[in-house]
Order: C-alpha cells, then sequence, then structure tokens
C-alpha cells in the first residue's frame, strides 16, 4: 500500500506539465526577481530525473535568448500578455524555445506547450497558445532570419556599452562566450591524484576530458555529466569548480601552519582549495549570508577537511576577528558577476546598472576594514569574478592611492593593477586577482 507522502509524490510525478513548471520558473525570476539558482533547485525536487535535465536547459535556454523571443512574441502577439495571464507569455515563450532550440519534435513541443495551459487552470488559452505557436512554425524562417540584427547580442544594453568600452577589441569574443552553455570544470583533489591519474579513471568510465596546461589541478570535460558519474565525487577526489576560480587560490599560495582569512567565502569552493594545497593552514572562513554558510560547511565535511566557520559583514571584522592578524587573506567579493553569465544568464536581467556603484563602494569599504587585519610581509588575493574594471583594476589602483603601506606582488602594473581574464568559450570564466603585500 502507498503511504500518504509517496501516494502524493505518485500523483506529483504523473501529473505535472514541465512546460508549465518552466514557465513558473521563468516567471520568478524575470517577475520576481529571483535568482535561476534559487527557483530551479526546489521545482527539480517535484520532477522524475528523466526531467530534472530538459527543466533546467528550458529555463536556461530561454532566460539566455529571452531578447530574441520577446522580439518573436512582439511579431506574433498584437498586445503582450499582462497581470494574471502573464505566465502565458512566458509559457509561448518555452515553446518557441523548443522549435528554435531544441530537437524535442514540433508536435511534442506543440502539444505539451499548449496542455501547460490546461495544467495552469486556463483551458480556455490553449487555443490562443496554439495559434501563436502555429504562426510561429509558418514563419519562422523568416523571423529567425530577421531576429538577430535587432536582439542587442542578447545583452541589456547597459552592459553591453560597459563591455565594448572596456573591451573594444574583445568584446565580441566576450559576448558570443557569454551566450554559450558553460563548460564543466573539475578541480582534482590532488591529495588523492594528479590531475593525469585522475584523467585516466576518467577515461575508464568513458567520461572524455582534458587537461589544462596552466592549472594544476584542472581537468575539462568535453561534455557536462551528473556529478555522481563522477569517479570517488562522493569520497572528495574531485570537486567542481571553474578553471578561473582555481587561480585565486594558487596564487594566494596557503602554506601549512599559516593562518589565513577566507573573506567571502560561501559555499566555500575556495575554503576547500585552500585547504586542499594547504590542509594544516588554520583558515576562517566568513560569509554574511547564513544559509551560503551551511553549504561552506557541506563541502568541507565531503572533503573531510576542517575550517572555522563562522557568519559575519566582512565590513565589520571586529565583530568576528579575535584582533589576531593573519598571514594571508582571500578577499573573494561580492561583484556584478559579469565574468560568468554563461553560467548565471538571470544576472544579465537581474543586476542593474545602478548596481555597479553600490558594488565598488562595498568592495572598498571591505578591503579598507580588512586590510589592517593582516600581518606585516602578509598576501591579500583580492578577487571578482567581474569583467568590468571598476570594480576590478580601478578599485585596486584606488585601494593602493589610499594604502601606502600595500604593494602589488607580480599581478599587473600600477597604472593597470591586477590579472583580468575574460571568459572564453571552451576556457575559464571572466575573473580578476589582483596580489598585494603589506610593507
Ligand atoms: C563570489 S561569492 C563567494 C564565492 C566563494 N568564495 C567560493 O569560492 O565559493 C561572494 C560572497 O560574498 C558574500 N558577501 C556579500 N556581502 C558580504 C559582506 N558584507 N561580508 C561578507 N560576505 C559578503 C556573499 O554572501 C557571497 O557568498
Amino acid at each position: 500500500m502507498l503511504t500518504t507522502v509517496s501516494f502524493f509524490d505518485h500523483i506529483m510525478k504523473n501529473t505535472y506539465n514541465l512546460r508549465n513548471i518552466a514557465a513558473k520558473a521563468i516567471h520568478q525570476v524575470l517577475e520576481q526577481g529571483q535568482s535561476l539558482s534559487t527557483v530551479i533547485p526546489e521545482l527539480q525536487q517535484r520532477v522524475s530525473d528523466k526531467d530534472k535535465a530538459l527543466l533546467q536547459e528550458l529555463c536556461f535556454g530561454v532566460i539566455r535568448v529571452l531578447p530574441q523571443l520577446e522580439w518573436f512574441i512582439g511579431q506574433l502577439m498584437a498586445k503582450p500578455l499582462k497581470g494574471k495571464q502573464r505566465i502565458f507569455h512566458y509559457l509561448i515563450m518555452v515553446g518557441i524555445y523548443q522549435l528554435t532550440y531544441t530537437r524535442i519534435p514540433a508536435h511534442a513541443a506543440l502539444a505539451e506547450t499548449v496542455n501547460g495551459a490546461i495544467s495552469l487552470k486556463r483551458p480556455q488559452l490553449k487555443g490562443l497558445i496554439n495559434g501563436v505557436l502555429r504562426q510561429f512554425q509558418r514563419q519562422q524562417q523568416t523571423l529567425v532570419e530577421q531576429v538577430n540584427s535587432v536582439s542587442c547580442h542578447l545583452h541589456p544594453k547597459w552592459l553591453l556599452d560597459h563591455i565594448q568600452k572596456a573591451y573594444p577589441q574583445d568584446w565580441q569574443k566576450i559576448i558570443d562566450a557569454n551566450n554559450q552553455k558553460p563548460p564543466m570544470w573539475l578541480r582534482v583533489n590532488q591529495r588523492y591524484h594528479s590531475a593525469n591519474q585522475y584523467l585516466a579513471l576518467l577515461q575508464e568510465a568513458n567520461i572524455e576530458a582534458e587537461l589544462d596546461e596552466n592549472h594544476p589541478s584542472a581537468i575539462r570535460l568535453l561534455n557536462p555529466c551528473p556529478v555522481n558519474a563522477l569517479p570517488g565525487f562522493d569520497q572528495g577526489w574531485v570537486t567542481i569548480q571553474d578553471r578561473s576560480a582555481q587561480g585565486c587560490a594558487e596564487l594566494l599560495t596557503p602554506c601549512d601552519g599559516e593562518s589565513i582569512l577566507d573573506l567571502c567565502a560561501a559555499p566555500g569552493g575556495k575554503t576547500t582549495h585552500i585547504l586542499e594545497i594547504a590542509p594544516k593552514s588554520k583558515v576562517l572562513a566568513i560569509d554574511i549570508d547564513e544559509q551560503r554558510i551551511k553549504r561552506v560547511k557541506e563541502n568541507l565535511q565531503r572533503l573531510n577537511l576542517h575550517a572555522v566557520v563562522k557568519t559575519g559583514d566582512g565590513r565589520l571584522p571586529h565583530e568576528w576577528a579575535t584582533g589576531e592578524q593573519f598571514d594571508r587573506i582571500l578577499l573573494d567579493a561580492p561583484c556584478s558577476a559579469t565574468g560568468v553569465i554563461r553560467r548565471h544568464p538571470d544576472i544579465k536581467w537581474l543586476r542593474r546598472n545602478e548596481d555597479i556603484d553600490q558594488l565598488v563602494t562595498l568592495q572598498s569599504e571591505i578591503l579598507d576594514a580588512i586590510w589592517p587585519y593582516l600581518k606585516k610581509n602578509g598576501t591579500l588575493v583580492y578577487a571578482t569574478c567581474s569583467i568590468l574594471p571598476h570594480e576590478n583594476s580601478q578599485q585596486i589602483k584606488a585601494f593602493l592611492g589610499r594604502h601606502t603601506d600595500a604593494a602589488l606582488s607580480d599581478t599587473g602594473t600600477l597604472d593597470k593593477p591586477g590579472i583580468q581574464i575574460i571568459p572564453e568559450t571552451t576556457g575559464g570564466d571572466g575573473f580578476f586577482y589582483a596580489r598585494l603585500t603589506k610593507y
């Protein structure tokens, strides 16, 4: 006999409409300002294992090419759906996305999307949705030919302007990388295997991958795969981390016995990397977000590593620090995340131009507050996953102007401090690092 819980599970799993769930997720992101990384894992729990990847593909895909889909709908409908009917606007987008970007047979995409109206309890809208999608099919070739010239490279205008200004030579390359699906990078835990040895384990498991010549622990999978397919994932042999993010702990060069502050640490990708490199270092990991701090603890546990983990505001170190100075500090600062748009395409629509100045202020407040906690001759690495100079080279230039006891250490020039990495289609994410020494 089925228990109550499994009975409802059974009903849910057999009656949901995936396109309707995708439309709800997109509605939550675009109308309520929630992030895809919050919304999707929650909704994935309600669908079968087989549908989890498709839900992700539909939501990320629609958000990635949003201006194109908006333009298509504008050509097909005299008035956009508003208010309580807005969710059907996103259902139509999910339909057009499937017809344009997936290999789902058109009849199945159409039927499933139109049925979404029934499970959203508006069967009367079936005809409208069916009509718009069929009209799209009839005009698809012409519309697809026209759309590229009107979709602003799939970026909001303000962000495109910033990128074009900062990278007059490379902006197109950056935009192209932002519009791709991201590659999957692994960080091999050198406590168990070298990257070469782990590559052999991947080959045995029929997972195609390649080493990276610049980062000793990095491996790129030629095709992304679920983490439980990776040899020894549960035992901590490997972590999912982009190769550019791996550069932070490498640049910090932590050593056993040192006291290290990992500030803005959650979810702990870099905390665990520091400890893999120097397991006998004493690491204090701080983040302002209590929920995300839980993930630092989980990640440490999976990798069987130990750090002191606390919730705290980087601007107020006197509230959580003992007064002791640190040998090394990693500040992975809150930022616009404009270097990781391919992983989080919702950033394009959730960020506003006004946010950038606020972030620059927050970063400089944290930098200034934390600097006195670095020992003389100590090293501070400032990192962001941003490609905007305001948050990066200009931020560090201003910091060096304010602190005469700070000097750059092998990262850039005084005029253009730091190392700026731009996102590359098969390479790493966009990232910035500057290493500072205290005199
Ligand atoms: C780029 S993420 C950190 C990623 C992390 N270092 C890792 O490798 O997994 C930036 C973090 O800064 C945290 N943050 C934002 N404002 C903060 C503040 N005032 N003090 C401390 N942490 C803050 C956010 O909660 C977020 O977790």
